[in-house]
C-alpha cells in the first residue's frame, strides 16, 4: 500500500512513523517533509497549499491513501479535491475546516448546537471591537478579555488582555501579527479559568474514537512565561481527565459537535482536536482544530499500537465504532528543542550534535520538525521548532525522565527547551 502524508513538521514525522510500522505499507511519500522524515519516506517537492499538484501526484503515483497533517491544505479544500477525483484521503472537508479557519463561525456553531464555550461577540472591524469594550459584557469590570483574530493565525492570533488598554492594543496589533485577512473579523471572548486539556479524536461522520488526552505547553519560557509558541512540549497521561470528565465531554461537547456538523450538511470525517478549559462549571471549548496538534501528535502516536492503516480504513468505511484501538498503557512526553531566538526570528543553519547518541536511548523516538541536511550530509537546524524528543514510560515521571535524558545528548549553539514539561 502506498501512502502520501501532506506536511513537513514534527506532527507529520509522527504520522509517517505510525504508517511506517504498518505491515501493509510498502512505501510512504511525504510532501514536502523534512530531513528526519526522509529516513522513512520519500520526499515530494510539493507544498501543502498546492492542492491540484498534490492530487495530480496521488493520481500519477497511484497512492492508495493520503493523510493530511495541517490546516492549510484542509481549509483550501484538499479533501474535496481528492474525493472529487476518487482518491482516498483522511481529513476534514473544506466546509468542516471552517470550524478551525473561522473562529466566528466556530463560536456561532457552538452557540447553535449548545456546545459549552466562553461568552463572546463578533466585531466586523477594529472600531466595532473597541466599541464592544464600552459595553457591560466586555467593559472594565469584565476583564480580562480574550481578543482573537477570526482567521488562521498559526497560534499568533490570540491575546488574553488584562485591562482595557491591553485589549485596545491587542485589537490594533492583530493585523500586523496575523495579516489583514485573518484579522478582518475579531472575536472578543470572556476569559475562562481552569486547567487546559487537549482531546483529539478520530471521527468517521457518525462515530468517533478518543485518543489519550494531552496537555500542551504553549509559552516559550519555564513556568508558562514569555510569548506563545506553536508548542514547546506535550504529554499524555490518563490522569488529565477522570472517567466522569471524559463522559461529560463526550455528552456535552463531542456528540453535539458531530451532530451539528451533520445538521449543517458536512459530516465530520477526519481528526477533530478539542482545545478545552476544565472550568468549575464543567468543560468548555476554547477552540476546535480540524487536524492533529503539533506537538500533541508526537506524544500520542508514539503510544499507538493499532495499525494506523486499519484505523484510516475504518474511518473511510464508517466502521470506526466497531474498531478497537489500542494504546500502549502508561504515559508519554514530547520535549521540543527549539532554535535560538524562537519564536521571534529563529536562527537557522546550525549543525545539530548528539543525534546518534540520543537515538540509542530506549523507548525514545526523535521526531524532526525544522531540520535539513547540509552539503556534508550533516543535520542542521532549518526552523524554529527543530526536534521533538518523545518517550513512553509506565508513568509520566518515567516518560519525562527518558525524554529529558535523550534530549540532554543533543545540542547546538543557542538551543532552547523547557525543563518543566509535565511538571
Ligand atoms: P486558541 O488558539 O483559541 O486555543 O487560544 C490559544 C490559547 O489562548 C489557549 O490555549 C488558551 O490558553 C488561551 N485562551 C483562548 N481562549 C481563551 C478563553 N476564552 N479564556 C482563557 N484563555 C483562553
Ligand atoms: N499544539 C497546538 C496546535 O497544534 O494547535
Amino acid at each position: 500500500m502506498k501512502i502520501l502524508v501532506i506536511g513537513s513538521g514534527g506532527r507529520e514525522h509522527a504520522i509517517c512513523y505510525a504508517f511506517s510500522k504498518s505491515q501493509r505499507v510498502t512505501k510512504i511519500h511525504c510532501a514536502n517533509g523534512n530531513a528526519g522524515i526522509a529516513s522513512i519516506a520519500e520526499l515530494v517537492d510539493i507544498k501543502p497549499d498546492e492542492i491540484g499538484r498534490l492530487a495530480d501526484f496521488a493520481q500519477s503515483e497511484a497512492i492508495d491513501l493520503t493523510f493530511v497533517g495541517g490546516e492549510t491544505s484542509l481549509a483550501l479544500g484538499v479533501v474535496d479535491e481528492f474525493e472529487a477525483r476518487g482518491l482516498k484521503i483522511i481529513g476534514a472537508s473544506k466546509a468542516a475546516a471552517r470550524l478551525e479557519a473561522s473562529k466566528a463561525f466556530a463560536k456561532d456553531f457552538m452557540k447553535s448546537y449548545g456546545v459549552p464555550t466562553a461568552d463572546y461577540a463578533v466585531a466586523m472591524s477594529r472600531a466595532e471591537a473597541i466599541e464592544l469594550l464600552e459595553t457591560d459584557r466586555f467593559g472594565d469590570t469584565s476583564m480580562p478579555v480574550v481578543v482573537k483574530a477570526d482567521g488562521l493565525a498559526a497560534g499568533k492570533g490570540v491575546v488574553v488582555a488584562r485591562d482595557r488598554a491591553e485589549a485596545i492594543n491587542a485589537i490594533n496589533e492583530l493585523e500586523s501579527l496575523v495579516g489583514a485577512d485573518a484579522a478582518s473579523t475579531i472575536v472578543l471572548e470572556e476569559c475562562l479559568f481552569g486547567r487546559e486539556v487537549s482531546l483529539i479524536l478520530f471521527a468517521d461522520g457518525e462515530s468517533f474514537a478518543l485518543m489519550p488526552p494531552t496537555r500542551d505547553h504553549k509559552r516559550i519560557g519555564e513556568g508558562d512565561t514569555g510569548p506563545n509558541t506553536g508548542g514547546m512540549g506535550t504529554f499524555t497521561d490518563d490522569s488529565l481527565l477522570t472517567p466522569e470528565q471524559t463522559e461529560e465531554i463526550i455528552e456535552s461537547v463531542i456528540r453535539p459537535t458531530l451532530k451539528g456538523c451533520s445538521d449543517e450538511g458536512f459530516r465530520f470525517r477526519g481528526i477533530l482536536f478539542l482545545g478545552l478549559m476544565m472550568t468549575e462549571a464543567g468543560p468548555k471549548v476554547l477552540e476546535y482544530n480540524v487536524r492533529f496538534g503539533d506537538p500533541e501528535t508526537q506524544a500520542i502516536l508514539i503510544r499507538l499500537e493499532t495499525d494506523l492503516v486499519e484505523i484510516c480504513e475504518a474511518m473511510l468505511a464508517g466502521r470506526l465504532g466497531e474498531t478497537e484501538i489500542n494504546w500502549r498503557p502508561g504515559s508519554s512526553a514530547c520535549v521540543i528543542l527549539a532554535a535560538e531566538n524562537y519564536p521571534a526570528k529563529p536562527r537557522t543553519g546550525d549543525v545539530i550534535n548528539g543525534l546518534e547518541n540520543a537515538a540509542t536511548h530506549g523507548d525514545v523516538v526523535i521526531f524532526h520538525a525544522g531540520t535539513m541536511l547540509d552539503d556534508r550530509g550533516m543535520f542542521v537546524t532549518s526552523g524554529g521548532r527543530v526536534l521533538g524528543v518523545t518517550a513512553v514510560g509506565d508513568d509520566l515521571s518515567s516518560a519525562l525522565q527518558k525524554a529529558y535524558a535523550a534530549a540532554n545528548e543533543i545540542n547546538w549553539p543557542g538551543m532552547q527547551f523547557r525543563s518543566d514539561i509535565g511538571k
